[in-house]
């Protein structure tokens, strides 16, 4: 069974180095991971934590009302597809309309838009390229629709 939780900003840092940061010389560390107005989530399989997902209150002037951001969403790759960066996220719509924000968004990269779009996000826009990571698209998903 999977179990989603509230984690420390420290927790997610093993999990986003080695998913998200092998072989690409960016921090690891984001601007706002230590906010008042961020939480982040870690997906536990038998007490080890297999996934990890940020949440931080941005504003992206393509989108209306309150939003936040979600970033460093990975899952350990032995993991990958057994539903936790589903149930992960399914839990932040959650606590984010407890929260009334309207709007979650983010800066997807491009092998996981599929993942997203079955989240109930969309694309906006045109794809951009982050260096030394590749093609992204900004993806949303109005809360209370
Ligand atoms: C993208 C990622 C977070 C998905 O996490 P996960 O825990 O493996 O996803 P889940 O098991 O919850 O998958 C949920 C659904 O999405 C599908 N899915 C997962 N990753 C996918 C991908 N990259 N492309 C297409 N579909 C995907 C699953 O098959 C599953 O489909 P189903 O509901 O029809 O069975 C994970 O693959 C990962 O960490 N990838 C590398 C890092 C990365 O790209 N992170 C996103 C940065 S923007």
């Amino acid at each position: 069974m999977i179990e989603i939780r509230k984690i420390e900003p420290q927790d997610t840092y093993q999990i986003r180095k080695k998913v998200l940061r092998e072989g690409i010389p960016l921090p690891f560390e984001f601007n706002g991971d230590l906010d008042k107005d961020t939480f982040h989530l870690g997906a536990f399989k038998d007490a080890k934590i297999i996934a990890v997902s940020s949440y931080m209150k941005a504003k992206n002037n393509n989108f209306r009302g309150t939003q936040y951001q979600l970033r460093g969403m990975a899952t350990l790759k032995e993991f990958q597809g057994l539903g936790a960066g589903k149930i992960m996220m399914h839990k932040a719509y959650e606590i984010l309309k407890d929260l009334h924000i309207d709007c979650l968004w983010c800066n997807a990269r491009k092998i996981a838009v599929e993942f997203y779009q079955k989240q109930g996000m969309s694309t906006f826009g045109e794809k951009f390229d982050v260096e030394y990571i590749g093609e992204h698209y900004v993806m949303f998903k109005y809360l209370n629709e």
